[in-house]
């Protein structure tokens, strides 16, 4: 197991996992991004700043290859999650953490690369809240800085109604306890283009007995290719490219993708003749 995965499972308080935790549990077996975040963070030269870095489940692995990076995360309980993981991983390199809101936070300084991993760009619920977060991008971005995010496709499985709970996927753990994540989708608003989401998660311990479960309430975006390469020209970003899977295949040539991964740059000559950043103070 690797070092951080290690430390992800130590870290779990079994019989009460807090909120963090539970993020942690439901997304144990997800890792097929991380070489891909890692790759493109040990490309740059210059300083890298996460958005929504959660419980570190990308943090950690770019930290380990010594790499630093800054965090936001408007959930104190994910980033004290973090933090701990960090301290006991003792990390060659060192996070820089904060607690707040990815449409008005400023951190005063500018990165050579910006990432958004795991839909969190998806959370932002409509084009005002777009706004706000694209134009925050733009400013803490060097020139000619890379902004990477990965969303759903918005043909996934999850935007289909579903009349009762369906079951998403099970988590298998080393200590031989498993989870089962449901979900229930009824509330697609075709107006606004956002669904609700309900997750289910049930905790088993070794011996089959149910020792926990809790409910997720989730709100998201979906939105077609065509809708997010508008709105990041509109905001002053050019598209280099856009990946339908993390081994960097193009989107055109991915028949069924999951997930579309967005690489722009920002775009100076554009900002200059085209769209008007408000100045910040
Ligand atoms: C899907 S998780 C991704 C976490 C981590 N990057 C990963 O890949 O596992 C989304 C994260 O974004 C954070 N988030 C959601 N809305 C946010 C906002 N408006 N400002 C800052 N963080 C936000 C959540 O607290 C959560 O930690």
């Amino acid at each position: 197991m690797k070092k951080y995965k290690q430390i992800c499972f130590d870290s779990i308080d079994w019989h009460n996992p807090n909120q963090a935790q539970h993020y942690d549990l439901e997304h144990y077996a997800k890792n097929n991004d991380l070489s891909f975040w890692v790759k493109i963070a040990k490309k740059v030269r210059g300083s890298i700043l996460e958005i929504g870095c959660g419980t570190g489940r990308v943090t950690l692995p770019i930290l380990e290859n010594g790499i630093n990076i800054y965090g936001i995360d408007k959930s104190l309980v994910m980033i004290e999650e973090l933090i701990k993981k960090t301290k006991i991983a003792k990390t060659k390199a060192t996070p820089h953490l904060f607690v707040d809101d990815m449409k008005t936070f400023d951190l005063k300084r500018h990165f050579s690369l910006i990432i958004c991993p795991f839909n969190t760009f998806l959370t932002l619920l409509s084009n005002d809240e777009r706004q706000a977060f694209l134009t925050n991008v733009y400013y803490h971005l060097k020139k000619g800085g890379l902004f990477v995010f990965d969303v759903l496709d918005s043909n996934t499985n999850y935007l289909v109604p579903t009349k009762k709970w369906r079951l998403e996927k099970i988590n298998k753990y080393p200590n031989g306890y498993l989870s089962k994540r449901y979900f229930l989708n009824k509330n697609k608003n075709m107006k606004t283009k956002t669904i609700n989401i309900k997750f289910k998660t049930e905790l088993f311990n070794d011996k089959g007995k149910l020792i926990n479960r809790w409910f997720f309430n989730y709100f998201s975006a979906f939105l077609k290719t065509r809708e997010i390469i508008i709105l990041l020209e509109k905001y002053g970003f050019s598209i280099e490219t856009i990946y339908g899977d993390y081994k960097g295949t193009k989107l055109q040539h991915v028949k069924i993708p999951e997930n579309r991964i967005f690489i722009a740059r920002k775009d100076c000559y554009k900002n200059a003749f085209s769209f008007q950043h408000e100045p910040r103070n």
